[in-house]
Parts: C-alpha cells; structure tokens; sequence
C-alpha cells in the first residue's frame, strides 16, 4: 500500500514525455454486429460521466447508430435531467413487470433513446430468482439497439461492478485533479481486483483537460501505476477540454453536442468516437455475454 501510493504521487509529480499511445487495427462494423456495450464508470464523482455518456451517445447517433443510454446512477436521475425528460417508468416497473423494457425505452429529440434507472433496482443480486429471470428477458429487447452506454455511479458498490463487469468496454473518467486521479486508480485496482474473469477493455478518458498535453499526463500517470502495480492494461482514449458551454447545456438542459456542436468540448466527444470506432469489437462479445455477466452466469 505504502509503495503504492509513493509510486502514485512521484507519477503525478513527474513531467515526463508521453509515449505514443498503441495502434489497433480498425474494425469493419457490419450488418451482422452485435450490441456493444459501454459502461461510463469514475472513482471521485461529479467529473463528467453524465455528460460524457449523453454527448458521446448524441455523437454516435449523429453517425447513424442506435443508442441507448441506460441510466444506472441508482437514485440520481441524471440522464434525464440533462435531457429535460421525465420518463414515467422506470426499471423498477421492469423489475417488478408492471411494464417491459419496449415499454420504458423513451425516445428523445435527439435521436437517443433513454432507458430511466430506479432507486428499487438497488441490487440486482437481490433479485428473487422470478425477477431475475423475467428481467434478463427484458434485457434482451436492447439488442435493438448498436450501442448501448450505461452511466453508473461513481465509486464502488456491487451494482457498478456487475455493469462494468458485464460491459465489453468501461470507459473510466476522469479529471485532472489530483482526488480525481487518485479516485480514477483506486476504481481501476478494484475492477481489477474484484471482477473475475476481467476481459473487458479499460479505457480513460481525461475531462475538464485545459490542453492535450496535460490530459496525456494525466493518462500516462494512471496507465504507467496500473500496468506496474495491477499488471493491468489500460487504454487512453483521449481528453475532453474544459469548457464553459459544459455548465451552461447543463443548466439549460440541453446536451452542448447539440446546442453547441462547434464547441471544445462537443469535438473532445467527437474525436472520442472516432477513436472508439477504431478499437476492436470482439465478435462474441455483447448483450448476451452481458446478460449472462451481469448475473453471474460466465
Ligand atoms: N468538460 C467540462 N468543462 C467544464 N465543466 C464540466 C465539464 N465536464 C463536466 N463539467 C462540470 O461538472 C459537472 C458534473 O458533470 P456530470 O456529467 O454530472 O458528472 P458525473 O455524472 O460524473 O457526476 C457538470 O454539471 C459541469 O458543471
Ligand atoms: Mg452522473
């Protein structure tokens, strides 16, 4: 523990150049190509994971993907705060069977559907063995969708596990402060730690980045302490840049990819994509692999 975090603060303090990031070959998305599954997860709260799950969504549904964003921030209705919608129902009503899940997916005005959280659903492993079953076959109706980005909540709890777990790729945010990025650590060593089986793609991503070079630094230093201490690959996916248009959308409730897609922030999200689009999708990965994770089944 001790070396641990000597370690951690000498990589915050150091100002070394940044390696070139790996490149993977690109892959062809085809017909046939199943639902990815994204889990948008943090350590500290507050640095962005809404916001990134909304805008990066918006983004990929502006390339002509479908797109749900499921909100798993259990209590907070986040998502839909930012959208201004109030959805009805919930995954509480799927839960319980009162609706299904075709019945909850809501369409937004910006070519995202949403699928609300509940704070009843606050431990899936709760479930009696009925409602499991009866919601992993809801489950399935999202394979309608190519793409489906899960906002979790910050830190640990038992749920945040089984999503990020169940996901083909976790994408942990970040910010440059130092709580932050201590926080963006401690998640990734107990993702490591406590997900059996680990073989999901960790990636970070670096918001409120005042310039490339110091999101790179940010990354590097998380990379570095967990390939060194977890043996643990992580990925960078890029920065976000601080920008005021990020407060004002969330004040006016509508996502700044939309109300202001020239923006720093809304091309940080863009070239995101880009970079998602690159990275490999294993063809036996998504929703059912996810189904049967998210339950313990695998
Ligand atoms: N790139 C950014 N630039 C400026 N402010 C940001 C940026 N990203 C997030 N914020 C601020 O942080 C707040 C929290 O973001 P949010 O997405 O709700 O975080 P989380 O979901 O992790 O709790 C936003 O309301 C906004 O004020
Ligand atoms: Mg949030």
């Amino acid at each position: 523990m001790e070396d641990q975090a000597q370690a951690l603060r000498e990589l915050m303090n150091s100002s070394k150049p940044a390696p070139k990031a790996p490149e993977r070959p690109g892959v062809q998305s085809g017909p046939e190509r199943k639902t990815r599954i994204i889990a948008v997860t943090s350590g500290k709260g507050g640095v962005g994971k809404t916001n990134v799950s909304v805008n990066l969504a918006i983004a990929y549904a502006k390339i002509g993907k479908k797109v749900i964003v499921m909100d798993a921030d259990l209590g907070l209705a986040n998502v839909n705060i930012m959208l201004n919608v109030i959805p009805k129902h919930n995954l509480y009503h799927v839960i319980r069977k009162q609706k299904t899940m075709r019945d909850i997916i809501y369409d937004t005005d910006y070519g995202i559907q949403i699928v609300a959280g509940a704070s009843g659903f606050s431990k899936i492993a709760n479930l009696s063995e009925d409602e499991r079953q009866s919601f992993i076959d809801e489950l399935y109706a999202l394979s309608q969708a190519d793409i489906v980005i899960i906002d979790t909540s910050a830190g640990v709890s038992s749920n945040v596990l089984s999503f990020v777990a169940a996901a083909d790729e976790a994408i942990i945010v970040t910010t440059p402060e130092p709580t932050a990025i201590t926080d963006a650590y401690g998640i990734i060593k107990i993702i490591a730690t406590e997900v059996e089986n680990l073989n999901i793609g960790l990636k970070l991503v670096v918001n409120r980045a005042k310039t490339v070079i110091e999101g790179r630094k940010v990354a590097d230093r998380i990379i570095e302490i967990s390939a060194n201490f977890l043996n643990l690959k992580v990925e960078y996916l890029g920065c976000i840049f601080d920008d005021p248009v990020v407060p004002q959308a969330v004040l006016r409730q509508k996502p700044f990819i939309v109300s202001d897609p020239k923006s720093k922030a809304a091309i940080s999200i863009q070239h995101l994509v880009g970079r998602l689009e690159k990275t490999e999708f294993e063809a036996d990965a998504g929703l059912g692999r996810f189904i049967r994770k998210l339950f313990g089944k695998e």
